[in-house]
């Protein structure tokens, strides 16, 4: 498909969807075909989760979390290494790129994420990066909180099944020893927090466009969303 008008773009670009619907893949892509920044803020909630673990912080104690998300300082960068990473997750000066990746970060994200003062110091940082615009980002409230005014928003969905079975073959080719079950059942949680929290719960903002994944490939939906690109310009 031939390249949408790169003068008429949206300022930014919104995509929300559950946990492994593919978004970061799809906004990366994206990304670098309009030459925007892909930040996915799924990090940056996993950033507080994991300091807060490595700091022996009590996931349940409110107050000493939100005040972790307050101080905390998250930089990503160009990937410095070859090692499938897409960019570096820099937290208090340390590169803790795959930290935030593993199973007891996993565990209690969701829940980290559903404070109000975690939210509040995310969101803030976020609208503050997207001010420049030409911006990609990914998440769960992007177009419903985050932007709200964001001009071409994408809901990418997929059913649990799918999204977990490409999360285990996503896992098993960094040689990471999971179970399908486990994946599964994993997403299954982090699903209900996400969506049933009162705080800017996981949902499709009215006028975002729906895409389910379950059948398209990675290409199909890059192509399709160029294709809402090129109509809207
Ligand atoms: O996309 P991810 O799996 O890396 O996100 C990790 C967690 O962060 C997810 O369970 C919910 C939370 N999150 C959020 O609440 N709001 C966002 N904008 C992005 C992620």
């Amino acid at each position: 498909m031939c390249q949408p008008d790169l003068h008429k773009l949206p300022r930014n670009i919104a995509i929300d969807g559950p946990a492994a619907s593919g978004k970061s893949t799809i906004g990366t892509l994206v990304a670098n075909k309009i030459g925007y920044m892909c930040l996915d803020t799924g990090i940056m909630y996993r950033a507080v989760a994991f300091q807060a673990l490595k700091e022996g912080i009590d996931i349940a104690d409110k107050e000493a979390v939100e005040r972790l998300a307050e101080r905390i300082e998250i930089n990503i960068r160009p990937a410095s290494s070859k090692d499938g990473r897409q960019f570096d997750v820099i937290i208090n000066g340390g590169d803790h790129t795959w930290d935030i990746r593993t199973p007891e970060v996993n565990a209690v994200v969701s829940e980290v994420s559903v404070y109000a003062g975690v939210r509040r110091a995310m969101t803030l940082q976020q609208r503050k990066i997207a001010e420049k615009g030409r911006i990609v980002m990914i998440g769960r409230d992007i177009g419903t909180v985050v932007l709200p005014d964001a001009e071409l928003k994408i809901y990418l969905d997929a059913s649990v099944e799918v999204r977990a079975q490409r999360r285990y073959i996503e896992d098993l080719s960094h040689g990471k020893d999971v179970c399908l079950q486990d994946v599964i059942e994993s997403l299954r949680h982090r699903d209900e927090i996400d969506s049933g929290r009162a705080l800017a719960p996981l949902k499709a903002a009215e006028d975002a466009v729906v895409i389910d994944s379950d059948k398209m490939t990675v290409y199909e939906v890059v192509e399709y969303v160029m294709g809402l690109l090129k109509q809207r310009g």
